[in-house]
């Protein structure tokens, strides 16, 4: 290989490497983005310019093109999103990611005129790339359906878990048949990619409600491994340890996020998470009587107390209240109150949802407690404010055997003295189920939009 191509990739990985490492805190994942991008670009750059290979100018032509619509389009894209519509992104882009390798081993295979005398573990890398490339394009997309909601939560078909199995069986059978067969078939090719999307499809349909997020995590994980497979391929070595590192880097977010939520990833894959979750959108009167609060209650609370908690949840990113929450705490610590977040690591939408949504609005990190350190910190809470998170603090995690979140690790509000949780109704969070804390005698609901809502209580707050 061309030396300065090799220097470059190298200093690409390398990108990669310190890139993903600064991804693991909110101070420095901007930057980390911005060194992991410049990295890639520089491979790819290198990749199309420096070669040894003789390539007809409308190569270029096409590949110039096509870079350049795929930018823009990005860039639209990503400009427009919203922060809780980044599942559903990153969920489509990984669709893309996995359609492509699924491409490459096409084209590998269809443009090889010696498929047959070619060596049997090349077949089967080529077979691999289409076969995992096209699980995580039909997965992701069912992924993305799903989360953006024109698709049903949980679609269970009858023994849905055996005829995955058979599923699986049946690629890697197939796959090992072409290989051993040393067939040269398009029709058995375009039989396995058949197979691939179906099975995704298949797999993503029954999993719904919180896994979700675990699911996409090992898609996109999927999708790594599937680009390493391109990249021994081509025996491209900055697309083989790209492929590597999300790879393994997915498989290690989908781990952390089972253990956050208490499951394996059996369970997940398998299980029924949101299958028996009822969603109820009125008062429950068999849990008790609910205590309504108004933010001049609230206010004259935590004025006077002395260690106030405030969870966040998915409703302050909804309602965008993330400039006024930091204008509450503020508030309150000039008024000598201490006040903490406390940061369920599936608070939100995405990972990492909650430290984003307060980094934006310049919330001191230190003030931020993950889920194990603030836990016993509730007992000597006089406030904890609840602002629109649900399943993060439903006691049913411990309680309720029955419940589809038990075992689910949750922040142990109940323990605070008072509770006070706004949100804008009783209706359920994302799991659909109730939530027996809002019943509790320690809770008041000050009802309504988060952003509203606090507004009121700043302004309380102020004349006091
Ligand atoms: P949820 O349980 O989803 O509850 C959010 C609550 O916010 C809702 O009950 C809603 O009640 C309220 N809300 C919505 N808009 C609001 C607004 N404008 N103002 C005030 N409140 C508002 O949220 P959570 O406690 O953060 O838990 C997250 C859930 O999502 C977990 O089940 C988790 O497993 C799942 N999940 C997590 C992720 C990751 S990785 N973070 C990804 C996908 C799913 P009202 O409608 O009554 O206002």
């Amino acid at each position: 290989m061309n030396i300065l191509l090799s220097i470059i990739y190298l200093i690409s990985t390398i990108t990669f490497i310190v890139g993903l490492k600064k991804l693991g805190h909110p101070e420095t994942a901007k930057s980390g983005n911005l060194i992991a991008s410049v990295g890639m670009g520089l491979a790819i750059v290198g990749t199309i310019f420096i070669n040894d290979i003789e390539v007809p100018i409308i190569i270029y032509v096409l590949i110039g093109v096509a870079i350049t619509i795929g930018s823009i389009m990005g860039w639209l894209i990503a400009m427009k999103v919203e922060m809780t519509k980044m599942p559903e992104l990153v969920s489509l882009f990984n669709g893309f990611g996995g359609a492509s390798a699924a491409l490459i081993g096409v084209v590998e295979f269809i443009g090889n005129d010696n498929i047959s005398g070619t060596k049997a573990t090349m077949v089967a890398t080529i077979l691999s790339a289409v076969a995992i490339g096209s699980i995580t394009f039909s997965g992701s997309l069912v992924a993305w359906g799903k989360l953006n909601g024109s698709l049903k939560s949980v679609i269970k078909i009858p023994q849905y878990n055996i005829i995955n199995n058979l599923f699986v069986i049946a690629i890697i059978s197939f796959s090992a048949y072409i290989v051993m067969s040393g067939s040269d078939s398009q029709l058995f090719l375009y039989g396995l990619l058949g197979l691939g999307i179906v099975y995704g499809v298949l797999f993503v349909l029954p999993i719904g409600g919180a896994d979700m997020p675990v699911v996409i995590s090992l898609l996109n994980s999927l999708t790594g491994i599937a680009a390493a497979i391109t990249g021994v391929l081509y025996d491209n070595m900055v697309m083989l340890v790209g492929g590597i590192l999300v790879g393994s880097a997915g498989i290690i977010l989908t781990i952390s996020m089972c253990k956050a939520m208490n499951r394996t990833l059996g369970s997940v894959i398998f299980g029924s998470f949101g299958a028996t979750a009822v969603a109820e959108e009125g008062i429950n009167k068999s849990l008790g009587t609910i205590k309504k609060t108004t933010s001049s209650d609230a206010a004259i609370m935590m004025n006077y107390a002395t260690n106030v908690i405030i969870v966040p949840g998915y409703g302050l990113a909804v309602a965008q209240a993330q400039h006024v929450i930091h204008e509450l705490e503020e508030l309150l610590v000039s008024k000598g109150v201490n006040v903490k977040y406390a940061i369920h690591p599936v608070a939100g939408r995405m990972p990492g949802h909650m430290n984003v949504l307060l980094a934006e609005s310049n919330v001191d990190y230190s003030i931020l407690s993950e889920m194990d350190d603030i836990n016993p910190q509730f007992a000597n809470a006089d406030v904890v404010l609840v602002v629109g998170a649900n399943d993060v603090v439903n006691p049913a995690a411990h309680n309720d055997p029955a419940s589809p979140i038990y075992g689910m690790p949750i922040l142990d509000v109940e323990k605070a003295k008072h509770i006070v949780v706004n949100k804008r109704s009783m209706k359920a969070g994302y799991a659909g189920i109730e939530n027996e804390l809002f019943y509790n005698s320690k809770t008041s609901m000050l009802f309504g939009d988060a952003k509203e809502a606090l507004t009121e209580l700043v302004g309380e707050l102020k004349g006091m």
